[in-house]
């Protein structure tokens, strides 16, 4: 019997599809990657190279992209909860490895909430409106506080970084581990 016009294979070769994640999570999970690495560089350009005079302002990008991540972040935490989960069965996983991969999973979509969370309430509590790109302004919708600017200020710099910061060395240290001596097709989940 002839093979389908667009089969991709050749009969010799045996071929077994990877389980992936679907186009929205894949799109998501690198577009969380990709704002991650943007706000993280402009905090650094504004911690080590220093502000630029006149109106651009590498902090205020920090704190609009920042806030974009928010968006983001609901979006990607809501699609998470009701995606399909790929099976684990393929990359052949001692039970308590696939449960410390998901809980990562989890723990790193509420770490990438609360940390957008705390710079908005820390900015706001400061009194300070956040500019988005110098578009418009979001305005200030607490009564201003500085204990409680200081105290959101504590944990965005403070504990939810270092968390993040640890859970995200968990996650890559994995996928290097399964790509390097497990040589499995972990990343092509996500690819
Ligand atoms: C996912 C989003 C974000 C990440 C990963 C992030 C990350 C960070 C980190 C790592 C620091 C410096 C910690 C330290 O070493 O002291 C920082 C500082 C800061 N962030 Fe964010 N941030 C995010 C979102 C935001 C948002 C939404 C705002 C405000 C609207 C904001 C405002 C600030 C400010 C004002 C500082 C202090 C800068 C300074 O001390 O000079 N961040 N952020
Ligand atoms: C900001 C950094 C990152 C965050 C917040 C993050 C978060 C996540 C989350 C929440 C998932 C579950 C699926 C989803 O909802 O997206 C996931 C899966 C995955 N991530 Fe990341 N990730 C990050 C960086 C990376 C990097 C740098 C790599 C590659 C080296 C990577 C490779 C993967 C792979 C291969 C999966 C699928 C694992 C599986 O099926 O169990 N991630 N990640």
């Amino acid at each position: 019997m002839s093979k389908p016009a667009n089969h991709l294979f050749t009969s010799t070769q045996t071929v077994k599809e990877v389980n992936k994640w679907s186009p929205l999570i894949r799109l998501l999970h690198w577009g969380t990657v990709l704002l991650m690495a943007i706000t993280w560089t402009f905090l650094l350009l504004h911690r080590q190279v220093g502000e630029p005079s006149g109106n651009f302002n590498y902090i205020a990008i920090h704190k609009a992209i920042g806030t974009l991540t928010f968006g983001w972040m609901l979006v990607h935490a809501v699609s998470y909860l009701f995606a399909k989960k790929p099976s684990y069965a393929q990359l052949h996983m001692p039970n308590w490895q696939i449960l410390v991969a998901k809980l990562v999973h989890v723990v790193l979509l509420l770490l990438l909430l609360a940390m957008p969370l705390a710079g908005i309430l820390m900015t706001m509590y400061g009194g300070r409106p956040i500019s988005m790109f110098g578009l418009f302004n979001m305005p200030v919708f607490v009564t201003p506080d500085p204990a409680t600017a200081k105290f959101w200020y504590g944990l965005h710099t403070g504990i939810f970084w270092t968390a993040i910061l640890t859970t995200l060395a968990i996650h890559v240290g994995a996928v290097i581990y399964h790509m390097v001596i497990k040589k499995d097709n972990v990343l092509k989940r996500m690819g």
